[in-house]
Parts: C-alpha cells; structure tokens; sequence
C-alpha cells in the first residue's frame, strides 16, 4: 500500500470566532508529518453560501475537491445535537464524487464531544454511497483540551487515536481505490 493517498480535509464550521481554527492548529501539524498524503482543504469559513446552499463557484470548488480525494477528513462541531448547516451544504453540493470512499471524523463539541453530530453524519453518508471509519478523535469540552497557545493538554493520547484513526482511513482509501479502478462503482447497479 505504497499509492499515495488524497485526503480532502473538510471545515464544517464557518462561524466567526470558531473554535475550528484551535482544532486545526493542533491538527494540521499532525496531519502534515504523514508524508503519505496529500492535503486538499475544503474550509466553510472560506466558501460562498446562499439560501440553496453553496453559490456556483463554491460548488465548483467543493465538487473538484471531493472528486480529487481517496478519502475525507471531517473536522465539525456539534450544534444541537446535529452537524452545522454549513457543513451539510457542503456535503450535498456533491453525489457522485463520495461514492464508494471513506469518511472519518475529528469532532468536538460540550459534553458528546461531537458525537452525536458523528452518529448522523453517519447516516448522512451511507445515502451517498460512502463508508464512514469506526475510529472518532472526539474533543469534549473541547475548549479545557487546550492551553491558552493552542496546545493541547494531552497530546500523547490526541495525536495516537489520530493516527489510529488514520491507520484505518488509509486501509479502507486503498481498497476501495482498487476497487473503483477495478470495477466503476455506478456500473454495478442501475
Ligand atoms: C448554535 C450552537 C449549538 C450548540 N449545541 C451544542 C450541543 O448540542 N452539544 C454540544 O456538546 N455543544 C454544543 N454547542 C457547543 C459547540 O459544540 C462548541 O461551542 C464548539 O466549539 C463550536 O464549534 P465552532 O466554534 O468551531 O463553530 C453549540 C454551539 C452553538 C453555537
């Protein structure tokens, strides 16, 4: 399993003052010591929504980002109980692009920690044809997990369940990779 991988790194929160950016200082970092993948970012603080969701350009963007990618990295936050709006017009701007690709999750949140906004992304992403990974880095009162600089109290156990989580999202990018080489996933079924 030598292939390089692409993973689009996907903000779901594009809220002023989000406490996306402190994730992702600790994140990104990390993410960039795997050299066996390549990074596109997919950030909501950074695309165009109107009331239908994305605008043109940013559909365009999204869409060409998530065809690039063997495999998605979801960075979202819980807002009562759910995911963001923001990230769920992301997500629907494409169909064919998720199929048949893999879906981990870093989430955070108050108490769940994000999970629960996880458990119905889930759901979200088995209508479009993806596989989500077992495997959550799940931040609760994420705000206490952070020193005033950013970095996290516990990056031992932070960045090993991230590269476990990882470990599993690269097994399933390769073989679903193969596979869709193999065979194109929208020829096995009408
Ligand atoms: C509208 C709203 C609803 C929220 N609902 C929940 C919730 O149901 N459960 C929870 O654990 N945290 C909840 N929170 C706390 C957020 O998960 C927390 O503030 C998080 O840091 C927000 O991420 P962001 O700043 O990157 O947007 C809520 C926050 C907002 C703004």
């Amino acid at each position: 399993m030598t292939t390089r991988l692409t993973i689009a790194l996907i903000y779901g929160s594009g809220r002023e003052g989000r406490f996306a950016d402190t994730v992702a200082g600790w994140l990104e970092p990390e993410l960039a010591s795997f050299s066996q993948y390549d990074i596109v970012r997919i950030d909501a603080a950074e695309l165009a929504f109107t009331p239908g969701g994305l605008d043109e350009a940013s559909a365009a963007l999204v869409e060409s980002r998530i065809s690039q990618a063997d495999a998605f990295l979801i960075v979202t936050p819980e807002y009562n109980h759910a995911y963001p709006a923001a990230l769920k017009a992301i997500i629907d701007s494409s169909f064919r692009p998720w199929h048949a690709k893999p879906v981990a999750f870093v989430c955070y949140g108050g108490v769940s920690g994000g999970l629960r906004a996880v458990e119905q992304l889930r759901l979200v992403f088995a209508e479009l044809h993806a596989v989500t990974i077992r495997e959550t880095v799940s931040l609760a009162h994420a705000w206490t997990q952070f020193d005033p600089a950013g970095n996290p109290f516990r990056p031992g156990i932070l960045n090993g369940q991230l590269a476990v989580l990882m470990s599993r999202l690269a097994w399933w990018a390769h073989a679903l990779k193969a596979a869709r080489i193999a065979t194109r996933y929208d020829e096995v079924a009408a």
